[in-house]
């Protein structure tokens, strides 16, 4: 079931990967094209990438391109670019012609550490986000660091966020080393930087192969989401400019002030985790009402009847998923956000 890994700082060891394939097209994002289209002497399709083209007009005109160029069953599919990027190309090759193989070279942080790892394609319909997928795998995944020299630094910070989270539920040292570390900006060519992005990557696929589609232990990956979502939600009503890592940020906050007042969590890890993820840069302010939040939560499809699998921390590195009933969630989030 797992994919393999590969993690470099240029695109040259990819060409060892591409060997003996014969129908490679390569999709990529537009806004990337001029910075890396040339490394990759394929035929390639454009897909202009944002939340909107991530839809099934986008997914069309890919495989009408994938038809144009008479690729077979046997053709291959680089999807070079964000999380959006390879969303959409996972799912059109998990689908053209009932499958064919793909590979992807995710180039934003977030796209590195969490979208490319997991298994899960989609595109968005009606409003409504990721609601037609698949699960399925790239055959690699070809991380090259330099191209995370050019992502705007609020895309690389953003990104940062779900690394956090992943030591924060599974691996306190590696908390402490990214917390040493990323307070004065993110030196992506550090071989501390490596290190911690393998093993953030190694955090979410560990989870995965052993909890695939999401009936227990892959829940803890929703650390910071559940009001991450919803402040995701808020802020697209108001127009607020918000990155998913930021919302998550946020989101960590709250969820880590609910475990401590629930008193599993300690004052000190409570502390270090909000302090950690300020000296990075995030703004953990939430100016958006406990009513609002819950409003959103509810409306959230990964709702359960009456409650939602809240993820809380016990301990940084330790983390567990209880049910909480929308009132008690509502009552601990009017305390936390007064
Ligand atoms: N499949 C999953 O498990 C999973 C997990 C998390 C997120 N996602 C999905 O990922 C998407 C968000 O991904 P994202 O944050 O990567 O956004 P994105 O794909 O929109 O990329 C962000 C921006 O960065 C630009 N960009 C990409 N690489 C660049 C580079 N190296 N240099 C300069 N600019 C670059 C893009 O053109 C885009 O404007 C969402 O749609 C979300 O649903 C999926
Ligand atoms: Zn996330």
């Amino acid at each position: 079931m797992s994919n393999s890994l590969h993690i470099y700082d240029s695109f040259g060891p990819l060409n060892t990967l591409l060997e003996g394939k014969k129908e490679v097209v390569v999709l990529i994002d537009k806004g990337i094209k001029d910075l890396y289209g040339g490394y990759f002497p394929y035929p390639q399709i454009e897909v202009q990438t944002g939340e909107e083209q991530k839809n099934l007009a986008t997914v069309e005109y890919i495989c009408r391109r994938l038809l144009e160029l008479e690729c077979s069953r046997s053709a291959f599919l680089l999807c070079v670019g964000g999380g959006i990027l390879t969303d959409i190309g996972g799912f059109v090759a998990s689908i053209f012609k009932r499958g064919i193989k793909c590979g992807y070279v995710p180039t934003t942080l977030l796209a590195q550490v969490d979208a490319s790892t997991g298994g899960k394609t989609g595109v968005n319909l009606s409003g409504l986000k990721n609601i037609l997928g698949t699960f399925s795998l790239p055959e690699f995944t070809y991380i090259n660091t330099s191209t995370l020299k050019t992502l705007p630094q609020r895309e690389l910070l953003a990104g940062a966020a779900e690394m956090i989270k992943a030591f924060a539920i599974k691996d306190r040292e590696s908390f402490a080393m990214a917390s040493k570390y990323f307070h004065d900006g993110i030196d992506t060519s550090s071989p501390q930087f490596r290190d911690l992005l393998a093993t953030a990557i190694g955090i979410k696929a560990g989870i995965v192969e052993r909890d695939f589609r999401e009936s227990g232990e892959r829940k803890l990956l929703n650390f910071g989401h559940t009001f991450g979502h919803a402040i995701e939600k808020c802020a697209s009503e108001c127009g607020d400019s918000i990155l998913h890592g930021e919302a998550v940020a946020k989101g960590m906050k709250v969820a880590s002030e609910i475990s401590l007042r629930r008193g599993i969590l300690s004052e000190d890890d409570h502390h270090t985790l909000c302090t950690t993820l300020e000296k990075m840069g995030f703004d953990l302010t939430i100016r958006y009402d406990a009513e609002k939040l819950i409003e959103a939560i509810k409306n959230d499809k990964k709702r359960g009847e009456n409650g939602v699998d809240f993820v809380l921390l016990q301990e940084i590195g330790k983390s567990c998923v209880e049910s909480i009933s929308f009132e008690d969630l509502a009552k601990a989030a009017a305390d936390v956000l007064h």
